[in-house]
């Protein structure tokens, strides 16, 4: 039977391991892109027949329209968009073969390159399998543009694959290696799970986020594996209900909320809940980050049952945040912090200095709550302590002590 109320995860696993007879759902029709021209021989630029494959299952209508990309096969793909909205209630792209980018630069010109593989607006989407999509993001790093840009051009290397407008997205399975930038972006989407990914770049590359969340609601994060060079998560700019649950982070530069308020925008995040994750040498652990200058807040966010294996800086609230330290000015105005909680955190810091709560004298931090955070050094015999400055709120069975925070 087809139960009134199941959720999308259920869904997911419903539709994946049991048959459809049982759900009453019907994965029809079928697509293999194989059928389209694909040749899936690494060398081959497989995405003209992606495209035409593409554009059968989003046209198709029924329950579940489904785009196999079989195993045993690497699809050399150019930069591609998927786009919707499509005809079914979900579009299901099962990806048990293997996907790399372009080997050059060059591959990648005259398209509109922010992103290598995007989606946009596909509501009800489903990705799934045991595939690798390997974005060979090395010829980036080191110079991230395309061609001879003029001098003084800022130019950001493509993300490897971005959910834009996604409604009711299920991403499960899967891993990514070596993006240009970030791993996966998602951006404007609303209610979506990842779960069981394994993300993968080293420690050294530059701008590889794991999971940048971004103008997103109802969006969760599981049971995934996020070894990078830069924020494991990244939640920013107008994100609230978001969770985050048993990650595994490191490398990388941890959990981060942020940065918020660039250039005095007015940016929200809330009700962010961070859980049973394990955070290891990694370059901050627990972060939020807001620019002076700011305007809007961050609020009701918890970090809780977190283990950090020495972590640089394990906890940090961060209102001056100015990373290049150009023009660092203090502003009048600065992003709300408040209804921060961190409790059942343990483990060992790698700096003196385990706890930074640096807030702005104006505006502050109110409500910051720690309930059992047990940091001590990595180093044997060496102690660490804590920073405050403007931080409100209450401190319980809590090492190294806040002196700024109440008992
Ligand atoms: C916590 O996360 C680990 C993976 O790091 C997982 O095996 C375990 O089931 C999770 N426990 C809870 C209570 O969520
Ligand atoms: C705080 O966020 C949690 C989700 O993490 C949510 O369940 C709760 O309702 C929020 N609390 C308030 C007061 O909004
Ligand atoms: C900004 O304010 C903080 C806290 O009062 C202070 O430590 C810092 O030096 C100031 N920075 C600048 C650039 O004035
Ligand atoms: C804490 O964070 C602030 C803000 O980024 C930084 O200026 C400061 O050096 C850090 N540590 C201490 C001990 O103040």
């Amino acid at each position: 039977m087809w139960p009134k109320t199941i959720t999308m995860e259920l869904l997911l696993d419903v539709i994946v391991i049991l048959s459809v007879a049982t759900t009453g759902l019907s994965v029809t029709p079928s697509f293999n892109v194989l059928q389209y021209g694909a040749v899936g021989n690494g060398q081959t630029n497989d995405s003209p027949a992606f495209e035409k494959a593409w554009k059968a299952v989003c046209s198709s209508k029924g329950d579940i329209s489904k785009l196999i990309i079989p195993a045993g096969k690497t699809f050399m793909l150019k930069p591609l968009s998927f786009n919707g909205p499509c005809k079914s209630k979900y579009t299901y792209i099962q990806v048990l073969g293997n996907i790399v980018a372009p080997k050059t630069k060059s591959e990648y010109a005259g398209s509109h390159i922010n992103t290598w593989l995007g989606f946009n607006s596909v509501d009800g989407l489903i990705i799934s399998g045991k595939g690798t999509i390997d974005g060979r993001g090395s010829i980036w790093w080191q110079q991230p543009c395309l061609g001879n840009p003029a001098p003084g051009t800022k130019c950001r290397p493509p993300t490897a694959i971005t959910l834009n407008r996604c409604n009711r997205f299920q991403w499960k399975g899967l891993t990514s290696l070596n993006p240009a930038r970030s791993h996966i972006t998602l951006t404007s989407c609303n209610g979506g799970t990842l779960s069981n990914l394994r993300l993968i770049a080293p420690g050294t590359s530059p701008n590889t986020d794991g999971i940048d969340i971004s103008g997103s609601t109802n969006i969760k994060v599981l049971n995934s594996y996020i070894a990078t060079g830069d924020d494991c998560v990244a939640i920013s700019a107008g994100s609230s209900h978001i969770k985050i649950f048993a990650i595994t982070c490191g490398p990388g530069h941890g959990i981060s909320i942020g940065s918020l308020g660039t250039r005095g925008e007015t940016d929200i995040v809330e009700d962010v809940h961070v859980y049973n994750c394990t955070l290891t040498e990694t370059m901050t652990g627990v972060r939020i980050k807001t620019w002076q200058g700011g305007a809007g807040y961050a609020r009701n966010i918890t970090f809780e049952k977190i283990k950090f294996v020495r972590a640089n800086s394990p906890i940090i609230i961060d209102q001056f945040y100015c990373p290049n330290r150009v023009d660092c000015q203090n502003k009048t105005q600065a992003i709300r912090v408040s209804d921060v909680t961190y409790k059942g955190i343990i483990g060992t810091s790698l700096m003196d200095e385990a706890i930074n709560l640096s807030c702005d004298q104006n505006v502050g931090c109110y409500n910051i709550v720690l309930d059992r955070v047990y940091i001590q050094h990595a180093v044997p015999g060496r102690k660490v302590y804590s920073f405050c400055h403007n931080a409100h709120g209450t401190a319980s069975h809590t090492k190294p002590s806040v002196k700024c925070l109440l008992k």
